[in-house]
C-alpha cells in the first residue's frame, strides 16, 4: 500500500467513522423518540388510575349504591302546597326513613304563591335575588351527623329548586353524605335545579335527580325508590 493508497484509506476510515456516528446520533434520537410513548403511558396510566377511581366512585353511587341501613335515611323536603310533601311521606314510608320539613320561618300564603298577582311575595323574591334569602326555623335537622343519605325535595319554582332549601342545602355539612334530590313540578323537568344546589352545597356525593308531576302516586315514587335499591 503506497501513501496515496493509505491516504485514501484513511479517509475511508475516516467517513466510516464519520457515518457510524451519525448513524449512532440518530439510534440515540431514536431511543430518545422511543422515552416519549413511556411518558405517555405513564401520564395515560396516570389517567387510567384517575378514571378507574372516578370508575369506583361512581360504581358506589347510583348503579349500585352500597346499602345504607333503614334509620340513616333523611327526607329532608320543602313543600309550599303539599305536592312535595305527599312525595316525601311516600319515600320515607317506603324506607323507613325519618322526614325533616324545610320550613321558613314567615311561612308562604296563597297569596305570596300567586305569581298571576304582580308584587306578591313570590314575584318580589323572583326578580330579586337578593330576596331569596329565606330564613328557616331550623337549618340543622336533629341528629344530623348520623344520617349516610339525605333525600331533598322541593318544588321547581321558575325552572329551579324554590329557594326556600337554599338555606339548607348551603348551611349543612354533606360530607359522607348520599344526597338524592327530587321535585314535584307542573310541567318542568329537573333541569339545573339539583345541579345548582349540589354547587351552594358543602360536599357529599349526590346522585342524579328526579321530577315527580304534583299528583304523582304512590306507586310512581314507591318505583323509583326501589329503583335506587337502598335498603
Ligand atoms: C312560584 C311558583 C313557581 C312555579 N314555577 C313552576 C315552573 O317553572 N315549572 C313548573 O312546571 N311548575 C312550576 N310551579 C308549579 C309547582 O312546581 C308545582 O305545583 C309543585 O308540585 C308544587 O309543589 P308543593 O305543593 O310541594 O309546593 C310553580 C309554582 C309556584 C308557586
Amino acid at each position: 500500500m503506497n501513501a496515496s493508497t493509505s491516504k485514501r484509506t484513511g479517509k475511508f476510515a475516516l467517513m466510516g467513522i464519520v457515518v457510524a456516528l451519525a448513524l449512532a446520533g440518530l439510534a440515540l434520537v431514536g431511543c430518545a423518540g422511543q422515552q416519549q410513548p413511556s411518558s405517555q403511558e405513564q401520564s395515560s396510566s396516570g389517567s387510567q388510575a384517575a378514571s378507574s377511581a372516578s370508575s369506583s366512585e361512581s360504581s358506589s353511587a347510583p348503579a349500585s349504591p352500597a346499602p345504607i341501613a333503614q334509620g340513616n335515611v333523611l327526607v329532608a323536603y320543602f313543600s309550599a302546597s303539599g305536592n312535595t310533601e305527599h312525595v316525601a311521606q311516600q319515600i320515607a314510608s317506603d324506607l323507613g326513613a325519618d322526614t325533616f320539613a324545610i320550613t321558613p320561618a314567615k311561612p308562604y300564603t296563597s297569596e305570596d304563591l300567586n305569581w298571576n298577582q304582580e308584587g306578591s311575595r313570590v314575584n318580589i323574591e323572583h326578580e330579586n335575588e337578593s330576596a331569596r334569602d329565606i330564613e328557616l326555623t331550623q337549618v340543622t335537622p336533629d341528629g344530623w351527623d348520623g344520617y349516610d343519605t339525605v333525600f331533598i325535595g322541593y318544588p321547581i319554582w321558575w325552572g329551579i329548586a324554590a329557594w326556600p332549601v337554599d338555606g339548607f342545602v348551603s348551611g349543612n355539612n354533606f360530607d359522607g353524605k348520599m344526597v338524592i334530590p327530587f321535585c314535584t313540578s307542573t310541567s318542568s323537568g329537573l333541569g339545573q335545579s339539583a345541579d345548582l344546589l349540589e354547587q351552594m352545597a358543602n360536599g357529599g356525593t349526590w346522585l342524579e335527580g328526579m321530577r315527580f308531576s304534583g299528583s304523582a302516586s304512590a306507586a310512581d315514587v314507591s318505583e323509583w325508590v326501589n329503583s335506587l335499591a337502598l335498603s
